[in-house]
């Protein structure tokens, strides 16, 4: 099997007839007449791992929980390896969950966790203490089968809730916050080994998260969910660097804010012309561009540059930020640390911008006050 690199994989137009594929079609749901998901369509690959990546209240755990059976959509279908899935009910679709909290039976041992749902499928006692114990090692927990949840850290009860839902070979992993509980360290360990098992085991996953680094780094996909919609479902690579709306690029990486004239498609940003990259037509001719600080290059001070002056430094590791006066405004400038030496505080510089797209948002209209 040739496994999906870490660039993504690629996604054929046409995949609605391979097994395992799973679709969200037109999908929308309200509570009290409050609009939750907004004709909501997903695709997902077999043995792909999407990611929604969103603010809170957004939908993101309704959506898998729509997709899980646990809530019925008033309108729209949900499709599973080719099957109209849309009113079967949870315990019918073959689909494996992780939540957030680890919700694992306190009084059964991890193997009889892992075991739980084979017993509920009716395989046999020698059967399941035998898959338990394989899925008990693939999340690296072999000897701790024993052990009842009291008796695991955080980060190993997620793995027993992972052993869980694999046991019973879903078509589905759906995965909601699963590591946002856990202390940054065994988050990052286990970020990286969610996705060797879900590549090794070719498992195709639907992870919901607020984490924009857990969604990047971990996804082949990821979509921006905002107010129950998917603005933009792209490859890490893409969403980071060629954003379609404001909100996209805002909330997948840090941006500076600098207003700027727009004219034929275009704004100028300190003397360059950017092509505005925006969805949606901007008819404005005032926008202020959203840049980010490792696209502002900073030159020592030459006459007629746009002048700024360095006032802070800010040590991240291998980058630098410095933070530079521009007229009213504070840039922020991210460089490779070496570099960032070369201009202490209190340096005038010139500054560029060495992108040549942008995304510029647009006032919005504030409404008289009374
Ligand atoms: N069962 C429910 N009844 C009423 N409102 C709900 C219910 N479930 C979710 N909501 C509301 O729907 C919105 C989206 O919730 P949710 O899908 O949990 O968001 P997220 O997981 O992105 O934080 C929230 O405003 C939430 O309060
Ligand atoms: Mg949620």
């Amino acid at each position: 099997m040739s496994s999906p690199n870490a660039l993504g994989v690629a996604h054929p137009a046409t995949v609605a007839s391979r097994p395992g594929h799973v679709s969200l079609a037109g999908v929308s749901k309200a509570y009290a007449g409050r609009t939750v998901l907004d004709d909501l369509s997903l695709d997902l690959v077999q043995g792909e791992m999407v990611a929604l990546l969103g603010p809170s209240g957004c939908g993101k755990t309704t959506t898998l929980r729509i997709l899980a059976g646990l809530e019925r959509p008033d309108a729209g279908r949900v499709t599973i390896a080719g099957s109209d899935e849309t009113t079967a009910p949870a315990r019918s679709r073959n689909i494996g969950v992780v939540f957030q909290h680890y919700s694992l039976f306190p009084h059964l041992s991890a193997r009889e966790n892992v075991a739980y749902g084979l017993r509920i499928r009716r395989v046999d006692r020698g059967g399941r203490t035998q898959r338990a114990d394989e899925l008990l090692e693939l999340v690296g927990l072999a000897e701790h089968g024993g052990k009842f949840p009291h008796q695991l850290s955080g980060g190993q009860q997620q793995r027993v809730a992972l052993a869980r839902a694999l046991a019973i070979q879903p078509q589905l992993l759906l995965l909601d916050e699963p590591l946002s509980a856990l202390d940054a360290t065994v988050r990052a360990r286990l970020r990286e080994e969610i996705r060797r098992i879900q590549r090794q085991e070719g498992i195709t996953t639907l992870m919901v998260t607020h984490d924009q680094e857990e969604a990047l780094t971990m996804a082949d996909r990821v979509g921006v969910m905002l107010d129950g919609r998917i603005e933009q479902l792209a490859t890490p690579e893409t969403l980071y660097n060629e954003p379609e709306t404001p909100f996209v690029s805002q909330f997948v990486g840090v941006v500076n804010r600098i207003e700027g004239t727009v004219a034929g498609g275009r704004i100028t940003v300190f003397g360059a012309g950017l092509r505005v990259a925006n969805r949606e037509p901007v008819a404005s001719a005032r926008a202020v561009a959203l840049i980010r600080p490792e696209d502002i290059s900073v030159q020592s001070a030459r006459v007629g540059g746009a002048a700024g002056v360095v006032v802070e430094h800010i040590l991240r590791g291998p980058l630098s930020s410095l933070l530079v006066r521009h007229g009213a405004d504070h840039l922020r400038v991210d460089l490779a640390t070496p570099m960032a030496g070369s201009y202490p505080v209190g340096t005038p510089v010139s500054l560029g911008v060495t992108r040549t797209r942008t995304i510029v948002e647009t006032p919005v209209e504030t409404p008289a006050e009374s």
